[in-house]
């Protein structure tokens, strides 16, 4: 009973400990100001023994940071939508609405899809953790825009007629390199949630690497979609293999490398920027 009331009273203590950090974090910047110096050390010590527990896996971030870059990402996300739901409105959908439709969701998964892969290799040449946080929420807009990719033509070209869209697939083939693609992405936006990173743990990151073949079928399948001019999905796949090879450990490694020592040159000369701390290495 008293180790019970004690467990309570310790729990009550925690949250009130952290109801008190969350109170002095959005205050902090507010009335931090006129403090003297010695007051916002002790603040920023209370700040930093409670981090936000992000995408970054620990990195710190100031929410409004943090929720800028969000409603960014949000935007780029849905303006592909809210730009064909104008061209629907202003009758610009083409004589053939239902290809303009299914190229134009096309075309938008497979950028999002690669903004998503350029996010890793970004923050490793420029140090900039805080850009980790966007490659879930632009993957899975990506994602998001191959389903509508999909069902635009199974449903609204084929209207859902299994043995029409199979014989349309035995005739186009890129058509199946597609559907591979979607389903290899299907997984990954599934257990995309933080709640599947902690259950799967280490084969999270195994099976999330499945967007490195994804990523490249979808590519292939744009470039032999094209009837004529390739030049767009060959400059793609250049940049995405380009994006690979950043990943690559041993590439990786040297850039970090090269990254510190030339950070420790710009300290020396004064100008470094202050790191962000805590940051694992990320996918
Ligand atoms: C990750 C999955 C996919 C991505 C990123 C993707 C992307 C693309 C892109 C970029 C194009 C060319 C658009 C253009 O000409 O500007 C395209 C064309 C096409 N895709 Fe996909 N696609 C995916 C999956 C699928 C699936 C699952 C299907 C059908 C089941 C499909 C059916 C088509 C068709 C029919 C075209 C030709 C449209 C036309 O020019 O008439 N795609 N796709």
């Amino acid at each position: 009973m008293r180790g019970e009331r004690q467990r309570v009273r310790g729990a009550r203590g925690e949250t009130g400990n952290v109801r008190r950090a969350v109170r002095i974090r959005s205050s902090f910047f507010v009335y931090s100001l006129p403090y003297s110096l010695t007051d916002a050390k002790q603040q920023v010590r209370v700040i930093r023994s409670h981090p936000y527990p992000e995408d970054t896996g620990g990195s710190q971030t100031r929410p409004n940071v943090k929720q800028y870059w969000t409603h960014a990402v949000h935007l780029a996300g849905l303006a592909p939508l809210a730009l064909l739901a104008w061209d629907a409105f202003a009758g610009n959908l083409t004589v053939n609405p239902i290809q303009y439709l299914t190229q134009r969701t096309g075309y938008a998964a497979i950028m999002l899809l690669i903004a998503s892969l350029v996010c890793t290799p970004l923050s490793v040449v420029s140090g900039w953790k805080r850009v980790l946080v966007l490659r879930r929420p632009l993957g899975l807009y990506g994602f998001l825009y191959a389903v509508l990719h999909m069902l635009i033509f199974t449903a609204l070209d084929f209207g859902l007629n299994i043995p029409l869209i199979v014989q349309e697939v035995a005739e186009k083939r890129y058509i199946l390199v597609g559907t591979t693609a979607l389903l290899l992405l299907t997984p990954l936006a599934l257990t995309s949630t933080k709640g599947w990173q902690r259950r799967l743990g280490r084969s999270w990151k195994l099976l999330h690497r499945l967007v490195y073949l994804a990523v490249p079928l979808a590519l292939v399948h744009y470039a032999w979609a094209q009837k004529s001019d390739i030049r767009q999905p060959l400059f793609l796949g250049a940049l995405v293999a380009l994006l690979l090879i950043l990943r690559l450990p041993a590439i990786r490694r040297r850039i970090e490398a090269w990254r510190r020592t030339s950070g420790s040159a710009s300290a020396a000369d004064g100008s470094e920027r202050t790191p962000a701390r805590g940051t694992p290495r990320s996918r």
